[in-house]
């Protein structure tokens, strides 16, 4: 049977990608184009500069993309794009993109939903490779970004029942606040990680929010506890121990994700787990799952971990053989709840 090609495009933050995915799983060619070291100057993402920075990248990322497969957009079968949650000024790029291909070429065009990305990213394998076995629903799914932290049931392809959210933070943008607070750089997520490495993770008791909804997150009270430590630790002229302070924030994280996944995965009956978005590629958070043996866990690839388009293609590819095709005339949403 002729496989299925999607091209996908990703503008949504501080990431310009394209990638070309066949029948939702197999990876034939991705591109990245990152803009941190851009946005590290200002500690943070600039949206008006990731703007700019994504009509700079969009047609050099499409271009490298294709040459990387030895594809022609003849060979191509649907193009999906990122339609939202993200920046406005950063979606519009890779959405006029995309309707230009559409229209150039004829092909449906099919906006998606930058968390149910993350989500089908845990699809994805390497052209070539050994297939690996499909997640399994029901499926409880942890998903940890800079935007998002929430945990969804799954009964089926493209069928979410969330059970819980965050309060206030979301796990990465508590990295990225706490990295700040401890003069790490931007992105904090990575710094953190790094600096955890050599630190005692048990020395600061931090604490685990307790909610009146079980599945919730709150990570505000965990990032003033550090910034309390900090200032507590500078009014007594001591040095500043980054490294514990780093590792027991993020075992004050990894612990709290972890916990609610399990009890969550136990309770609604899933068989197997999932965990996305950018914070899933922390070291400390993976060996927590990995660490078990109750339930199988599907983690990304690092390089699918953080803003990619390949989990655009994924995404884009399930809700096309649903026949959810977006018409010429979609707008961006820069708000859009996963369910
Ligand atoms: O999924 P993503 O690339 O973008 C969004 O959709 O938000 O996630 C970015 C977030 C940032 O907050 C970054 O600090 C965090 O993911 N992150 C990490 C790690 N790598 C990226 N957090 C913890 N540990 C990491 N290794
Ligand atoms: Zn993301």
């Amino acid at each position: 049977m002729k496989p299925i090609r999607i091209l996908a495009i990703e503008s949504s933050c501080d990431e310009t990608a394209c990638a070309i995915l066949e029948n939702g799983r197999a990876l034939l060619a991705s591109t990245v184009a990152s803009q941190m070291d851009i946005h590290a100057r200002y500690g943070g993402v600039f949206p008006e500069v990731a703007s700019r920075q994504h009509v700079l990248s969009i047609i050099p990322v499409v271009e490298q993309t294709l040459v990387q497969s030895n594809l022609t957009l003849k060979d191509i079968d649907a193009l999906s794009v990122t339609r939202g949650p993200g920046l406005a000024g950063s979606l519009v790029v890779g959405m006029n993109m995309a309707k230009g291909l559409a229209l150039g070429t004829g092909l449906p065009l099919i906006g998606v939903n930058h968390l149910e990305g993350h989500i089908y990213s845990s699809w994805i394998y390497n052209a070539g490779d050994i297939v690996p076995a499909e997640p399994k629903f029901p499926l409880m799914t942890l998903l940890v970004s800079g935007g998002h932290t929430e945990l969804n049931l799954m009964t089926d392809h493209l069928t979410y029942q969330r059970l819980g959210s965050t309060l206030d933070d979301a796990a990465g943008e508590a990295f990225d606040k706490v990295a700040r607070l401890l003069g790490l750089p931007f992105p904090g997520g990575p710094s953190i990680q790094n600096a955890s490495a050599n630190g005692v993770a048990t020395r600061f008791k931090f604490p685990r929010a307790r909610l009146d909804k079980p599945y919730d997150f709150s990570f505000s009270g965990l990032k003033t506890a550090v910034l309390y430590e900090v200032e507590a630790l500078k009014r007594s002229n001591k040095p500043l121990p980054i490294e514990d302070l780093a590792a027991s924030f993020q075992a004050a994280v990894v612990d709290v994700l972890f916990n609610k996944t399990i009890k969550a995965t136990r309770e609604f009956g899933a068989q197997e787990i999932l965990v996305s978005g950018g914070v899933s590629a922390n070291r400390a958070l993976r060996e927590a799952f990995q660490a078990q043996n109750e339930f199988k866990v599907h983690i990304p690839a690092f390089s699918l971990c953080t803003d990619n388009a390949a989990m655009i293609a994924a995404a884009g590819y399930r809700r096309y053989m649903a026949g959810d095709i977006s018409t010429l005339d979609i707008d961006v949403q820069p708000t859009w709840p996963l369910s």
